[in-house]
């Protein structure tokens, strides 16, 4: 291999501000590493990410965050061969702070500029940690975004189908707020899930009788509603109804997305890669059950599954700079004209997704 690519990635699209170190190896890349300062104590107590008060708080802590990354890297930014940074999809305040970031830094080192799609870093997360060769098929769910991707390259993805309306961490942190938990949502409801019966309350499973792999979870926060009323007791939830509430919840969207992970499975299957892989991504891969579900899936029709460990599941700037490294290697540069962008859909031929998501429009 030429000299490894020492890269510095930057991500602040949501309500996280994170930088990180990703060296590159004979096989792949190692995370030097990767310092992310949630936000979820200032959105506390507006029930979700407040747009103003993240860009804020991301303009304040970046520099912090680079200082601390290159630090625990052991690395100064002269060690640095390129800056990789999120410059959209998501929340514009953020992404902009993170794009005047990188562009500072390659201006002022001289080392050149990477941007980098939030969802390719998520979408390319199983090669960072496994090493994982194109093509594989990819499900990605976040508190954003929910689609099916086929991958075979750092920027050439198809997506085969996705959510028509929520995104399912948009689902859980909305049923964390219904049920009586805190934000974000889906570990809260997850650990609530435990002590639940899942089969308790009856939840729908829409669209599991149509064709294709597109998936609804907008329905599902209506219908928990409805059954959240009607077990309340003097306008209290009792601590048995919270649990089996969440665990009917995640049961149900565990359905969907194994469900749906089998008719994309199916559609991948038949243009017959010779060595399936099937990897899942986002913030709501961190759910066990979920994991779980399409594990067996997996097992089931034998093809390899991965998901990444739970830290690299959530919004982190090591998939930022691990894309970096791709791109460097593929020659695909920006300059100081880079430009932060709201949408930016990963598969420019397929329909755009309708609606806006917990960062903003959907891409
Ligand atoms: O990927 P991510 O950090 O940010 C986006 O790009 O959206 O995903 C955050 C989302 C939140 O909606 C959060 O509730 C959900 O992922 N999430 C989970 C779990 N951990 C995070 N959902 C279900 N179970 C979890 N354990
Ligand atoms: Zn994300």
């Amino acid at each position: 291999m030429t000299q490894p690519l020492t890269i510095l990635g930057i991500e602040s699209s949501c309500d996280d501000t994170a930088a990180a170190v990703v060296r590159e190896t004979a096989d792949g890349a190692a995370i030097l590493s990767s310092i992310v300062e949630g936000q979820s104590t200032l959105h506390a107590d507006f029930g979700g990410v407040v747009p103003e008060i993240a860009a804020r708080a991301h303009a304040e802590r970046l520099d912090h965050c680079v200082e601390a990354a290159l630090a625990e890297a052991k690395v100064t930014l002269a060690d640095i061969d390129a800056i990789a940074v999120t410059a959209g999809p998501g929340l514009i305040g953020g992404v902009v702070s993170g794009v005047m970031c990188a562009k500072g830094l390659a201006a002022a080192t001289g080392k050149p500029l990477i941007g980098v799609n939030h969802l390719a870093g998520h979408a390319l997360t199983p090669r960072l940690t496994d090493a994982i060769a194109y093509p594989y098929l990819m499900l990605l769910v976040s508190g954003g975004h929910c689609q099916f991707l086929i991958v075979r390259g750092a920027d050439d993805f198809s997506r085969i189908g996705g959510s028509i309306d929520d995104a399912p961490g948009e689902a859980f942190d909305k049923t964390a707020r219904l049920i009586g938990l805190p934000q974000p949502g889906g570990p809260h409801v997850e650990r609530a899930a435990d002590a639940g019966d899942a089969t308790a309350i009856p939840l729908p499973r829409p669209l599991m009788d149509r064709p294709g792999c597109d998936m609804s979870f907008s329905g599902l926060k209506t219908a928990l509603l409805r059954a959240r009323d009607a077990v309340l007791v003097d306008g209290a939830l009792r601590a048995q109804d919270q649990a089996d509430l969440a665990a009917s919840f995640q049961r149900a969207v565990r359905d969907i997305l194994v469900g749906k992970s089998r008719r994309a499975l199916d559609i991948y299957l038949s243009k017959a890669p010779v060595t399936p892989t099937f990897a899942v991504a986002g913030g709501v891969a961190a759910n066990q059950s979920i994991r779980g579900g399409l594990q067996d899936l997996c097992s089931e029709l034998s093809c390899t599954f991965t998901a990444p460990p739970l830290a690299l599941c959530t919004d982190n700037a090591a998939m930022i700079a691990y894309v970096g490294i791709e791109r460097f290697r593929l020659g695909m540069f920006d300059d100081m004209t880079l430009s932060a962008r709201p949408r930016w859909p990963l598969d420019t031929t397929a329909q755009p997704m309708l609606g806006h998501g917990k960062k903003g429009a959907k891409a």
